[in-house]
């Protein structure tokens, strides 16, 4: 792997392992505010009863342990992610649920290495634009499974239609300098234009490719601005890193200005920033 390549590997890592606590203890709002997603995704891949999934840069187990739930006793699911921490809290809600049908391993999305056509469907929510070969990451996916089986794809849309991300980041940019990543380049938006979603799952080897777009409102439904601040903090590591990097006097102006500009998403009694992600369908 180029260096480059290798230091943006390193970076998401370090990125996503230190928001490990934050994922925890917000689990109950993503899945709540995500669970549309993930029912898309496996009505996508018709996953049912006694089917093996993988689930690929998994978290803390979403869409894996909804997966678990469906297939059922009969079946298994693989959740796989390259940050430990994140898996010890997927295992976690695994074992509060019950589940004894899923099981979740360290393995990074572009080497990933399991036999040959023994999955039914692949998942892939969110996790495929921080890849610096996300190419590599479907290659080994379509490789995973049998043939004729399915893989759904989720990655956010256009920046202007997920006020939800570029909101804190518009604010912070007011007292900081914010980086800018080039477009396509690994990060939330890589993969914002369809057109390279299915561009490389052709590359890749897929067939049947279909792409739709799903609307969320991220975390669901916030008393105020200070509230979904404190949530997004907690699971976005570059708002985090540059919100932690102020003064406190500056930090003060940040949530005040966050807490205005989210106004303009009062909906009755609360704040519901909204967000659409492409989910893509294909077949081995
Ligand atoms: C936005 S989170 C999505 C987690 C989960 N799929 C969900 O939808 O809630 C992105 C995840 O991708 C993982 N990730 C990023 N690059 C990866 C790679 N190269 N291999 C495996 N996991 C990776 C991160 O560790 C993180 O857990």
């Amino acid at each position: 792997m180029a260096s480059t390549a290798q230091s943006v590997k390193d970076r998401e890592h370090t990125t996503w392992a230190s928001v490990v606590e934050g994922w925890r203890v917000h689990d109950a709002r993503l899945r709540s505010s995500s669970r549309i997603v993930s029912e898309r995704m496996l009505t996508v891949t018709g996953v049912g009863p006694g089917q093996r999934v993988l689930d690929i840069a998994t978290g803390t187990g979403e869409p894996a342990i909804p997966a678990a739930e469906q297939v059922g006793p009969s079946g298994f699911v693989l959740g796989t992610d390259f940050v430990e921490g994140m898996l010890a809290v997927a295992r976690d809600k695994a074992a509060e649920r019950g589940l004894h049908n899923v099981e979740f391993r360290r393995i990074d999305g572009e080497d990933l290495e399991v036999p040959a056509g023994s999955f039914d469907a692949v998942l892939l929510r969110w996790g495929l634009m921080f890849m610096p070969d996300p190419l590599a990451c479907l290659h080994n996916a379509r490789r995973a499974l049998r043939a004729g089986g399915r893989i759904a794809i989720a990655c956010w849309a256009e920046p202007d239609r997920n006020p939800w991300a570029t909101l804190p980041l518009t604010v912070l940019a007011r007292y900081t300098t914010v980086p800018t990543t080039p477009p396509g380049s690994p990060g939330l938006f890589a993969f914002a234009d369809p057109s390279k979603l299915r561009a490389t799952l052709d590359a890749a080897g897929f067939c049947d490719i279909a792409l739709d777009e799903v609307a969320v409102v991220e975390g669901g439904d916030f008393d105020d601005g200070y509230e979904y601040l404190t949530y997004i903090r907690g699971l976005a590591g570059p708002v985090a890193r540059l919100y932690d990097g102020l003064p406190p006097e500056t930090q003060r102006n940040v949530d005040r200005d966050v807490a205005a500009a989210a106004e303009r998403f009062r909906v009755e009694s609360s704040i519901q920033l909204p967000g659409v992600t492409w989910i893509a369908g294909a077949r081995r």
